[in-house]
């Protein structure tokens, strides 16, 4: 398959994996998300590469969230479908796979973007990097595992404060809530997640892929399925329409409460 929005790169049995529409900020349009599913597949069945860092192109964004400007429009039912569709084709399946996908955080990760980075196995970020869920100021709620995976990593409080604020954290505060592992350096991001990754592939693929099975093994529940749920109830709603249009006409929304 041939990629318009991805890059990959092979090296030393890591692949590199670029999302690359930096004019966007690297949102995630439903091509993006086909094309990161195809590659990831590709990836995990190639027995050369025992380690997969993901990144955003540029310095200013790992990926600024789903596509608002795709969804804007949706009904309730589309809505669902969305989540549904983004849950298991790209968060679940990363999530799932038996080769360590490490987010190379280099900017901002909302929305989408920060349940990409939280679907991955864990998290680098640069010094700059800013995260965050912002999707109750757009009228709805993240849909692509957030409410779920958040409270995972950070403890119930945190993730609903930053879910409720709708606010967004720097590094610092990330490192310490355990958001991410490590902060770096930008020029540093990806050397740093490549020492990481050597250290991997000095260790057995069997006994990785059984760990990661485990450690995930832990975390099943319905949790996932209420928030496509949720997720689709929100574009029947007054306020996601005066969210998604207030943020397209890059002006503060006036939620009607309804
Ligand atoms: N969906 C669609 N387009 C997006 C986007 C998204 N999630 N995030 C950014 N963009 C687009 C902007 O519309 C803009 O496009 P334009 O140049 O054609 O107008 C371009 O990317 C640059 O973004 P801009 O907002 O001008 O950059 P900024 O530096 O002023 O602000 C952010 C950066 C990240 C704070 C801001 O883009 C933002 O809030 N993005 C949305 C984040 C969000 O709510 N994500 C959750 C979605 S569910």
């Amino acid at each position: 398959m041939d990629f318009e929005n991805i890059l990959i790169e092979i090296e030393d049995q890591i692949g590199l994996i670029t999302i690359n529409r930096p004019k966007k900020l690297n949102a995630l349009n439903k091509a993006t998300i086909e094309e990161l599913h195809h590659a990831f597949k590709d990836l995990d069945e190639d027995e050369d590469v025992r380690v997969i860092i993901i990144t955003g192109a540029g310095e200013k964004a790992f990926v600024a969230g789903a596509d608002i400007a795709e969804f804007a429009n949706y009904s309730v039912y589309e809505g669902s479908q969305l989540a549904a569709k983004g849950q298991e084709l790209l968060f679940n399946q990363v999530e799932r796979m038996q080769t360590p996908v490490i987010a190379a955080i280099n900017g901002f990760a909302l929305g989408g973007g920060l349940e990409l980075a939280m679907a991955c196995h864990f998290r680098i970020a640069s010094d700059h990097a800013r995260m965050g869920l912002p999707e109750t100021s757009l009228g709805v709620i993240p849909g692509y595992g957030g409410t779920q995976r958040l409270p995972q990593l950070v403890g119930k409080g945190r993730a609903m404060e930053m879910i409720l604020t709708a606010g967004m954290i720097g590094t610092e505060q990330a490192l310490m809530s355990g958001l991410i592992n490590q902060m770096v350096a930008q020029e540093l991001l990806i050397p740093c997640c490549k020492k990481i990754a050597t250290k991997i592939i000095n260790n057995s693929p069997v006994a990785i892929a059984a760990a990661i099975n485990s450690i995930n093994a832990g975390y099943n529940n319905n949790g996932y399925k209420k928030e496509i749920e949720s997720f689709g109830e929100c574009f029947g709603t007054d306020d996601f329409k005066e969210g998604t249009t207030a943020f397209l006409e890059k002006r503060k929304a006036n939620f009607p409460g309804k």
